[in-house]
């Protein structure tokens, strides 16, 4: 663990958005109970014909909403008209930097040249890049994969920009046509870091204390990491990773429980129905379930529960057992 305490004040780590999960109230209260996330980037905002950002986009966004002190604003579009308008917007707002993203693996976006399909088409990017820098008043920073189809895109792609004002970029080591399968292609993060003149994030399954030592030891120049799902599978990971300690609090149980009631109440006041609250707390157990030693059995428990009294009662029993 000295690997870790010794050099703990070089670890900044970001939270990596899950659309439809780390919205402003999962966020607020992540940070209000665990600590340990230095920013967090909100899901994306897309745009689904015509000039207007969703409401539910814009109430995420909401400064009277969000707590937390770091919050980048992600949109995700291959129209330098539609990233200048959220840029123009998130700056009126108050907010410093907006994330693009260029990693979104769903074949429905790659498909329409969007997310990881763009990463291939690097004249588009730099063109894009070339209009918002001369525009847009604000930092900007890219999130991406190593392509859609090939792990060789990324390459080409990089020397666009190094050209270009950017504050870092993220890098997720997986093809889009991936999704999530198959190891982090570690080897290609290393070639990306030796042709890349910008700042790097390294982002890519962080789901233990042991991993993240080893992903330090082998990238030791690396000190932002971002993480995705393992914000939600173990709200703890980040401030574990910030103390150097490898196992969960003591008291975990009761703490993720206050937690638990926390999202809960909050989800129920902005939901509309029991059956919409039903569904969106039981979709957070397919990560939350992950923390207890039969992930599968705990999910089970949560997903068969028909009514909001029977998803409290298997949630009692699931804390109570462990
Ligand atoms: C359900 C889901 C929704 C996601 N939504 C977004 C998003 O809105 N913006 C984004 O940049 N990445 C999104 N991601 C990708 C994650 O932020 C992250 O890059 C990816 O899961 C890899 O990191 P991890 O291994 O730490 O989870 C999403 C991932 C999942 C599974």
């Amino acid at each position: 663990m000295t690997a870790i305490s010794n050099e703990k004040r070089d670890i900044n780590i970001i939270s990596s958005p899950l659309q439809g999960f780390t919205d402003y109230r999962f966020r607020n209260l992540v940070n209000q109970h665990f600590g340990g996330i230095d920013t967090f980037i909100a899901p994306y905002i897309r745009f689904q014909g015509g000039m207007e950002i969703k409401k539910s986009y814009k109430n995420d966004l909401l400064p009277s909403h969000n707590e937390v002190k770091n919050l980048v604003p992600q949109v995700m579009t291959r129209d330098s008209k539609e990233l200048l308008y959220v840029a123009d917007y998130v700056k009126q707002l108050g907010y410093k930097e907006l994330n693009w993203n260029l990693g979104c693996p769903y074949p429905m976006v790659a498909k329409r040249g969007m997310g990881s399909g763009l990463i291939k088409d690097f004249d588009k990017i730099d063109s894009i890049l070339q209009t918002v820098s001369g525009e847009a008043d604000l930092d900007i920073s890219v999130k991406l994969r190593l392509g859609y189809e090939s792990n060789q895109e990324i390459l080409k792609l990089l020397p666009v920009l190094n050209n270009h004002k950017i504050k870092y970029l993220i890098i997720h080591p997986r093809i889009g046509k991936q999704l999530y399968k198959g190891d982090a292609d570690l080897e290609m993060f290393e070639q990306c870091m030796e042709i890349c003149d910008l700042p790097i994030v390294y982002n890519g399954d962080i789901d233990t204390v042991e991993k993240f030592v080893y992903l330090k030891q082998r990238f030791p120049h690396i000190n932002h990491w971002a993480i995705g799902r393992s914000v939600i599978s173990n709200p703890f990971l980040a401030g574990m990773i910030k103390t150097g300690s490898c196992q969960l609090p003591e008291d975990w149980t009761e703490q993720f429980k206050s937690f638990h009631e926390a999202l809960f109440q909050s989800m129920s006041e902005s939901l509309s129905g029991p059956g919409h609250l039903l569904i969106k707390m039981q979709s957070y157990w397919e990560y939350f379930s992950q923390m207890f030693s039969d992930a599968h059995k705990t999910y089970k428990i949560i997903r068969k529960a028909k009514s909001i009294d029977a998803y409290q009662q298997g949630v009692a029993n699931i804390l109570k057992q462990k």
